[in-house]
């Protein structure tokens, strides 16, 4: 299972419709879209209402991250803007069952997304109710960081754990995930990749989703 998700931060916001009509003709399987709100992270980005126009823009899911203190607030928002699939920080959560309950009561994908510092037992009583768990490979709040090299071993144990747990939540990477560092993150157990820098930032945008893929393809097959 690989999954490719391009994440519009990277793009040229002044034609992000553009940018999104690449990322489906990539072959992607997600769009990333990163919402940000000033204070859980130091930058603004994105609201509700491009969710939605997005959403008639693609037939793609839309991978909502939000980054956002009080996400319970928020969460019916995008809900009603057709986000697909939404995760929240779990360090930014008051009542992570609560907010997660909200998510999939509503037939949206649900995942908890956790910073790099941030420990995998917090997951404990929580992991067998949601969709996907994010592992930030990078401190959120910009695109084009560096992926901090701990990542790869907190990757493998949150394999290990849901392997010995038949645990069925997805494992999704956000942060520094280029083309030298797919095969290896394939390798450590993660499932779907967010890529903003590695796919915007590439002379050819399609060509760089499909020769991700198709690495990242060439170790799981193996
Ligand atoms: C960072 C965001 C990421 C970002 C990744 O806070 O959550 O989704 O777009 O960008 P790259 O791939 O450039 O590290
Ligand atoms: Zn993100």
């Amino acid at each position: 299972m690989i999954l490719i998700a391009p994440s519009i931060l990277s793009a040229d916001f002044t034609r992000i419709e553009e940018a999104v009509k690449l990322v489906e003709s990539s072959g992607a399987d997600l769009v990333h879209v990163d919402i940000m709100d000033g204070h859980y992270v130091p930058n603004l980005t994105f609201g509700p209402r491009l969710v939605s126009l997005l959403k008639k823009k693609t037939a793609l899911p839309l991978d909502v991250h939000l980054m956002v203190d009080n996400p319970n607030d928020v969460i019916p928002w995008f809900i009603e803007a057709g986000a697909d699939w939404i995760s929240i920080h779990i360090e930014a959560s008051k009542h992570l069952h609560r907010d997660v309950s909200l998510i999939r009561e509503a037939g949206r994908t649900a995942g908890l997304a956790l910073n790099p510092a941030t420990p995998l037992h917090t997951l404990n009583d929580i992991i067998k109710e949601i969709d996907f768990v994010l592992l930030m490979c990078v401190n959120p709040g910009r695109g084009s960081q560096p992926f901090i090299e701990s990542s790869h071993e907190k990757i493998r144990s949150l394999r290990r754990w849901m392997k010995e747990h038949e645990l069925k939540a997805l494992l999704e990477i956000d942060g520094g995930v280029n083309l030298r560092n797919i095969q290896s993150l394939v390798k450590d157990g993660a499932q779907v990749f967010v890529a903003g820098n590695a796919v915007f930032n590439h002379p050819d945008p399609r060509e760089a989703v499909r020769q991700m893929k198709e690495t990242a393809r060439e170790v799981d097959a193996s």
